[in-house]
């Protein structure tokens, strides 16, 4: 049998991850996780850990739902692959579409799918030029997003991510995409109040469009809760402000809920949680709660209905566009959060008691900030709680903590100086218990490095 050392060796010489230093990696050696079981995952030296990121922000039903491997094993029985090019189409790939349709707000009746986000905001970006190519504005192009946004790692989706570092290596962004800043309150907001900064933050974008001309925006995209950008919960009258200067200068809408989507903030989409109504959909990870890779675009009657009449082919797709295993295991992922009435969940006691937990963090002389909606959340780490002033970026005070998170059994991520939470939806009170404990033990080895 293969142990940790041998793994360990073979990932370095041959496996290449994302985002990662690997010669640093190869030093340190990967952690293999072998096994998962409800919200704990189980590592090759037999460690229990508990997962208070859903495996990447997914992995919403836990990593035993046998609901979902059954709806697989069915599937791939009966069909394990079939396209839907060619005028061909499966029946989960239908079902499924039109489950996404019902759930998704008013008017986003028409589905594409992709294998991940970014291939769905790539489709999102192609689209959003093409309609404006219909509508004979082709100067209508430009994308605008936001400062510590994440839309993925293709060349356009990368383009539209506003995490700088991301950008030089691969000769980014591309023409035709710019950004504006986020709604941070916390970390940017200063002497404002959050309602004025929200107020400022949208204004933003107004004043980028009336630099670059109403006539050539087609689109802004943005996550109702950044997500990878460190839990940005925006201010309220943020999203108002920004549909309604959208709206004012027709520059189509995009909501990237690749992380909100599918019950995260308490709702089906962050978009009713904001109540952003927009003309674009995203959506991933907790669509099969991570079980299959499968992605989607939800598309609103302005575009749809183009796309549709233009008597044109459109000349987009992937082979797996619709896989009928990952359809059904999305499909059934759906009826599990119908059934056990997990968005309910995710919007009642369980919430709150995740918020009242991550609060009873706020006496701990590194806290700055607790947050959260529904059920993602984060922790500010700062020096300087009085001034909202963070520690120097060199000293790396998040991945210390992080680090310190793992060694007690908890998978908590580091945004910066920013730990972030987004547990599975099935987490239980004694869990989250069990994860806030853990983390305070983090805090008090980081502050003690720290001296
Ligand atoms: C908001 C958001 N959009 C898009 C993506 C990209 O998705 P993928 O990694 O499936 O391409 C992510 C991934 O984390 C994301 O968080």
């Amino acid at each position: 049998m293969t142990g940790t050392q041998e793994w360990q060796a073979l990932d370095a010489r041959h496996h290449l991850h994302p985002f990662t230093n690997h010669g640093e990696l190869a030093q340190k050696g990967s952690r293999i996780i072998v096994k998962g079981e409800g919200c704990y995952l189980i590592d090759s030296e037999g460690r229990r850990i508990i997962d208070g990121m859903a495996g990447l922000w997914c992995v919403n039903l836990g990593y035993s739902e046998h609901r979902l491997v059954e709806a697989a094993t069915r599937q791939m029985a009966v069909l394990p692959y079939y396209n839907t090019f060619f005028q061909c189409a499966t029946p989960p790939a239908i079902e499924l579409a039109a489950a996404i349709a019902e759930v998704t707000p008013a008017g986003l009746d028409r589905i594409f799918f992709t294998n991940s986000g970014s291939e769905a905001n790539d489709t999102a970006i192609k689209l959003v030029w093409f309609y404006w190519n219909l509508m004979g504005q082709p100067e209508k192009k430009i994308m605008i997003s936001r400062e510590f946004g994440y839309h993925g790692v293709t060349l356009a989706a990368a383009s539209l991510s506003g995490q700088w570092p991301m950008h030089p290596q691969h000769d980014l962004p591309l023409a035709r995409f710019t950004h504006v800043g986020a709604p941070y309150w916390y970390g940017q907001g200063g002497e404002l109040s959050p309602e004025a900064f929200a107020l400022q933050a949208a204004g933003e974008l107004e004043a980028k469009i009336l630099a670059l001309g109403p006539e050539r925006v087609g689109a802004f995209i943005g996550e109702p809760i950044q997500g990878s950008g460190g839990v940005i919960i925006p201010p309220p009258g943020y999203w108002a402000e920004i549909q309604r200067i959208c709206r004012k200068y027709d520059v189509l809408l995009i909501a990237d809920e690749v992380i909100c989507g599918f019950g995260r903030t308490g709702r089906w989409f962050g978009s009713d949680t904001f109540a952003i109504q927009p003309d674009l959909m995203t959506m991933a990870k907790g669509l099969s709660s991570g079980y299959q890779p499968i992605a989607a675009l939800a598309i609103g009657p302005r575009v749809g209905e183009a796309l549709v009449g233009s008597g044109q082919e459109w000349f987009h797709g992937y082979t797996y566009s619709g896989h009928p295993v990952a359809a059904a295991v999305a499909l059934a992922t759906i009826r599990v959060l119908r059934d056990d009435r997990l968005i309910e969940r995710a919007n009642g006691p369980i919430s709150r008691y995740f918020a009242d937990a991550l609060a009873s963090l706020a006496d701990h002389p590194l806290v700055g900030e607790t947050r959260s909606c529904g059920l993602i959340g984060a922790v500010e780490l700062v020096e300087d709680q009085a001034a909202r002033r963070h520690f120097a970026p060199a000293r790396k005070v998040g991945l210390m903590c992080r680090d310190h998170c793992i060694e007690q059994g908890l998978v908590m991520r580091a945004i910066r100086d920013i730990m972030v939470l987004s547990p599975p939806l099935i987490i239980t009170e004694a869990e989250i218990d069990e994860i806030v404990t853990k983390a305070r033990a983090a805090f008090d080895l980081t502050l003690r490095d720290l001296g």
